[in-house]
């Protein structure tokens, strides 16, 4: 079976949906940041501090490479990595890509309620709130978002209900 990738915005669910879909369907999950931040031994602000967006996106796109090529796999990709089209392609290629979406003001919440600092999120013009960066972010990206095979707003069901309705999605997929 090919891997299941999980995109969509940072707060969205991506982690804690993977995590309860790899539960469900007896799968190996793997969060990008994570492995990122563990071969390099830096959180994801100080590669961003440190060696800046670019080489950052660099390491996105590695790390991409790598599970993408294993089969069997709920992949959940940082919210950008949708920015490259190389990445894009890699992900159309090899997953069976669902993308997860909120409101803004739910993603406000959620990035607000975890200790991860978002870089992007803190780029922010001066007088500039952090919810309308995120509305701003969102909107240059949502384009790739929607390209998605199957899309779901995370912001009022519980996980379990959101976990369900994607394996019957899957289901009626053959996946
Ligand atoms: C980013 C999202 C983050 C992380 C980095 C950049 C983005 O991942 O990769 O801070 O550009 O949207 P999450 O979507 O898991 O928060």
């Amino acid at each position: 079976m090919k891997s299941i990738a999980l995109i969509g915005f940072m707060g969205t669910g991506k982690t804690t949906i993977g995590k309860a879909l790899a539960e469900r369907l007896h799968m190996p999950f793997v969060d990008l940041d994570a492995v990122i931040v563990e071969e390099q031994q830096m959180e994801i602000d100080e590669i961003f501090a440190r060696y800046g967006e670019t080489q950052f996106r660099s390491m996105e796109h590695d790390a991409l490479c790598r599970a993408a090529a294993r089969e069997n796999t709920i992949i959940s990709p940082g919210g950008g990595a949708v920015l490259q089209a190389e990445n894009r392609a890699v992900l159309n290629k090899h997953c069976c890509v669902i993308s997860l979406s909120a409101r803004p003001e739910v993603i406000l919440e959620r990035v607000d309620a975890d200790d991860t600092v978002r870089p992007v999120l803190e780029h922010r013009l001066p007088g500039q709130t952090k919810l309308a960066r995120i509305k701003e972010v969102l909107e240059s990206r949502a384009a790739y978002y929607q390209e998605a095979a199957y899309c779901i707003d995370t912001s009022e069901q519980s996980v379990e209900q959101l976990t369900e309705q994607i394996v019957q999605w899957l289901t009626e997929q053959n996946q």
